[in-house]
């Protein structure tokens, strides 16, 4: 026998209505501005990381299938920050899956690396603060910080960690989310997003103003309005989509659909519905409601040619382990 450090970790994805969109420039991934989370529970990745001595590199699979290069790189990256911590030398093979289409503008990032961290600090024996998992995790994609924590979350421009705002089981708000092509994305959110950086006129704007609008938001978060919420998330979109069009060459996310849905939206929401949209890295969008409108907006959504399926999401927990600490350890 020999020996082997094993868990499974379990983390949900994150939407942010006040989005992570360019970095610092300094090494190391931090954020160049705030951003606020909702982490989701019907979008989840499961994880498990095993080291054993007897690899001689590290392993990756994803839904089932083998994954090299990037995607690779990615994972051992975190693995090494882990192994340096705890002292262990040994590779590792990580197995993971998605209930949600992969690299498509559902944060499959945001759960995977925060699953990730979970798993592999516990594997190797770390006992480690939320806050500290999340750093390690951001290092890798700084959404993930948010997903380490359930509910309401922030990650603050420059921070290590993101914070934990509210669990979300006091209002019954739902994000929907309208998938209209599972299709992955062109281009990644981290080369998209140094792109608009280095090339669009109005990624400074965005840094400045990026503040303003995320204290409204968690304003606006505080005192449970989903109005003001609601529209300072659209216009979080609008100015991140607006560096992204601006970007050279232009970095497009949104197809017809994507903005199909927008319309719709725009035009059917009021008083007694309301609705907001926000869209990301890829076409689909996701809408912001209160539960008791959830079928309403949904078949709203289900009408419009194009959207293929439908996921209401309530605010999800907190990224956690499966199994024990370690198992199957044997010297
Ligand atoms: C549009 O966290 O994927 O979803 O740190 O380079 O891995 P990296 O970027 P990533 O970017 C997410 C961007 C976004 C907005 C958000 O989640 O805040």
């Amino acid at each position: 026998m020999t020996p082997r450090f094993a868990a499974t970790a379990v983390a949900h994805s994150n939407i942010a209505l006040i989005k992570y969109w360019g970095k610092l420039p300094i090494s190391g991934n931090y954020p160049a501005v705030p951003s606020l989370s909702l982490t989701l529970d019907a979008l989840r990745t499961r994880t498990r990381v095993t080291f054993d001595s007897q690899y001689s590199q590290d392993e990756f699979e994803l839904d089932g299938k083998r994954v090299l290069e990037r995607p690779l790189q990615r994972v051992s990256s975190l693995l090494d920050a882990i192994r340096s911590l705890a002292s262990l030398e040994y590779f590792a093979k990580v197995v993971s899956s998605n209930n949600f289409p992969t690299a498509s503008g559902l944060a499959s990032s945001a759960s995977g690396f925060a699953a990730l961290a979970v798993a592999a600090t516990h594997a190797a024996g770390l006992n480690l603060e939320p806050a500290a998992i999340s750093s390690l995790a951001r290092a890798c994609s700084a959404s993930s910080a948010r997903s380490i924590h359930g509910g309401w979350a922030s990650l603050d421009a420059g921070a290590d960690s993101a914070n934990a705002l509210d669990s979300g089981q006091n209002w019954d708000v739902v994000l929907i989310v309208a998938v209209t092509d599972p299709g992955p994305k062109a281009i990644g959110s981290t080369q998209a997003m140094i792109r608009c950086a280095d090339t669009s006129p109005y990624f400074a704007a965005w840094v400045e103003t990026a503040p303003v609008l995320f204290a409204r938001a968690c304003g606006a978060l505080h005192h449970r309005d989903l109005d003001a919420l609601g529209r300072c998330m659209e216009e979080s979109t609008w100015r991140m989509h607006a560096t992204m069009l601006t970007a050279v060459p232009a970095v497009v996310y949104i197809s017809p659909i994507t903005l199909a849905i927008i319309n719709e939206i725009r035009s059917r929401r009021s008083a007694s519905v309301p609705a907001y949209f926000t869209t990301d890295a890829g076409p689909h969008v996701k809408v912001l409601t209160m539960a008791e409108h959830a079928a309403a907006v949904r078949s709203w959504l289900t009408q419009i040619p194009g959207v293929t399926d439908t996921i209401i999401c309530k605010p999800g927990p907190a990224a956690f382990v499966e199994t024990p600490v370690t198992e199957g350890h044997t010297a």
